[in-house]
């Protein structure tokens, strides 16, 4: 701890060519990347491979990702090229891929942990691909944090880690990421990701069609198991803090948070209001990247404020949302609590998209299921003061002399453009939320364990915050036209009018653990496959 350490500027040419000549006389520098911060050597140096691991107080076989900035860096670090690097390179490079390949004779044993295969990552940061230029070799650079602690993704924090035990740390601000790199190795027969990063598994997929997840990004390693990437077996990204993730509703989350006493809840933006405990949140809840970005500095500051006992909100496991779940399970040393054994599913989707037989499916898996278009249609769910606001902003005429409500008028006034829509949603969905809450409640006490809430609108009427898990059935446009023609007697012009005030599939995938593409039929596999990788335990 009694290096002098120079801070220096990543928007400085001189600090470059400074951290460069540094790098050269096998000197370690932390420098910005676009994921986290990185603790950089040389990368051909034996002794610089030693040296990082002792600052780091990284085990020794814990190999290290070797950092270039063109193409020409590549084929002397490795025996062969693989097809699918250079697929990989052309889609993804620079940028947060890791690519594992076998090592050539020029990367030292030390470096790869002992490892006959090497980690090669071609970095966007401009910084820290000045830096490589300016030290003229490849560099091995570890995220930037102590072993064990969450990996820093803001200077302040390699500061706090890092001052005295190196000879630079270069200031390049936040990280553009907050994860680390996505790994994938290419020495198995079928590429498979070692840990989840910025780019996804979907997105891997899409360029090299076959892609495996290995079993350790989601589930605890097995004491003294083999796995493949040493890094996963140590406890990691573990702030001082005893974290456990809930897997519930966010209504179910607060109302077992808020009977704790003494804990700090860790949420996304916007819960607060739920819970009487302090909270700290790390990102948005429907968005991955806003979470991957905030999750490290979140769990610096559990620390900060001095967090004894926290309780997280579970991040969707889709897309980037693996790698932020591949973090925080860490982070809570794989401690999940499951507040009640109720299991609320959201069932949504576009109109005609096919949510009625993917329903059906799951009563056939032994589900309830609550129809909310059936509750919507209850016509003494719209009375007093929410039946008097519809007409006055529908007209008079919507309810018939009977007294009942003509809902065949009201869709097409409501449906007619997003503004009208909007104010239909916003008189009803507080009756419709209500009400689900009550048929939920019915549901559990009758016995029923998994509940399926069949909702067209589940998010616009916030009964989401009831659901575990959501799952949207989409289906492509033209056919789900012809399927609401056919279904609701609905001229061409009607349908696509009702089509129109409804919400894209970006906004549905966006927002689902699981999407069924039921434009052709979802199997009765499909479903199953499904409800078990949710984990809901079927009867
Ligand atoms: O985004 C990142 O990748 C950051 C920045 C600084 O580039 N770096 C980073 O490095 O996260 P590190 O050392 O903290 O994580 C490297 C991971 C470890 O889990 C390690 O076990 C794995 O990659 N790894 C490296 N070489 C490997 C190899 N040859 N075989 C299997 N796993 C390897
Ligand atoms: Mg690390």
């Amino acid at each position: 701890m009694n290096k002098a350490t120079r801070i220096l500027d990543a928007a400085s040419e001189y600090d470059i060519s400074e951290a460069g000549a540094l790098l050269r006389r096998g000197e370690l520098v932390a420098i910005p990347t676009e994921t986290v911060y990185g603790l950089a050597g040389n990368a051909l140096d034996p002794s610089v491979a030693a040296e990082i691991y002792r600052v780091k107080g990284r085990p020794s076989d814990n190999p290290l990702i070797v950092h270039i900035t063109e193409m020409e860096e590549l084929p002397p670090l490795v025996e062969e090229i693989p097809e699918a690097a250079l697929k990989l390179a052309e889609a993804f490079w620079p940028g947060p891929l890791t690519v594992i390949m076998r090592k050539s004779a020029l990367v030292p044993k030390e470096t790869t942990g002992g490892l006959e295969t090497v980690a090669v990552r071609m970095p966007s940061h401009p910084a820290a691909r000045a830096v490589i230029r300016a030290a003229g070799v490849p560099l091995a650079a570890p995220s930037a944090n102590l072993s064990g602690l969450p990996s820093p993704s803001a200077f302040e924090h390699i500061c706090d880690d890092l001052n005295g035990r190196v000879a630079g740390i270069m200031n390049g601000g936040d990280r553009e990421y907050g994860l680390e790199s996505t790994v994938i190795t290419l020495v198995t027969k079928t590429p498979r990701v070692l840990r989840p990063g910025g780019i996804s598994v979907e997105q891997l997929r899409a360029v090299l069609g076959d892609v495996d997840v290995d079993p350790a990004v989601l589930i605890k390693p097995e004491e003294n198991a083999r796995v493949s990437s040493p890094g996963m077996k140590y406890k990691h990204y573990a702030p001082r803090a005893d974290i456990t993730i809930v897997d519930a509703s966010l209504e179910t989350y607060a109302a077992f948070v808020n009977a704790q006493e003494n804990c700090t809840a860790l949420c996304f933006e916007g819960e607060e209001a739920y819970l009487t405990a302090p909270a700290v949140t790390y990102g948005k809840a429907y968005d991955a990247l806003s979470q991957a970005h905030a999750l490290f500095a979140s769990l610096h500051k559990l620390d900060a404020i001095g967090a004894e006992t926290v309780y997280a909100r579970m991040p969707r496991k889709a897309g980037v949302g693996l790698a932020v779940y591949n973090r925080l399970i860490r982070a809570a040393g794989f401690k999940v609590t499951v507040p009640n054994d109720t299991f609320v599913i959201g069932l949504t989707g576009q109109t005609g998209a096919g949510k009625s037989t993917v329903s059906g499916q799951l009563v056939s898996f032994g589900c309830a299921v609550i129809d909310c278009d059936k509750v919507t249609r209850d016509p003494n769910l719209y009375s007093g003061e929410c039946l008097e606001e519809l007409k006055k902003a529908f007209g008079r005429d919507i309810v018939r002399e009977d007294g009942t409500l003509d809902r065949r008028m009201l869709a097409n006034r409501a449906f007619a453009n997003a503004e009208a829509t909007e104010t239909l949603n916003r008189i009803t969905h507080p009756v419709i939320f209500n009400r689900l809450r009550d048929e939920i409640a019915k549901c559990r006490e009758s016995g029923k364990k998994n509940i399926v809430l069949d909702a067209p609108t589940l998010f616009e009427a916030g009964a989401d915050v009831l659901c575990r898990r959501v799952v949207s059935v989409l289906a492509n446009a033209d056919e789900r036209r012809a399927r609401i023609m056919k279904r609701d007697g609905l001229t061409t012009e009607e349908a696509l009018r009702r089509m129109g005030a409804q919400q894209s599939d970006e906004f549905y995938a966006g927002r689902s653990d699981f999407v069924l593409d039921n434009t052709v039929s979802v199997s009765a596999e499909a479903v199953h496959e499904m409800l078990t990788a949710m984990g809901c335990a079927l009867n």
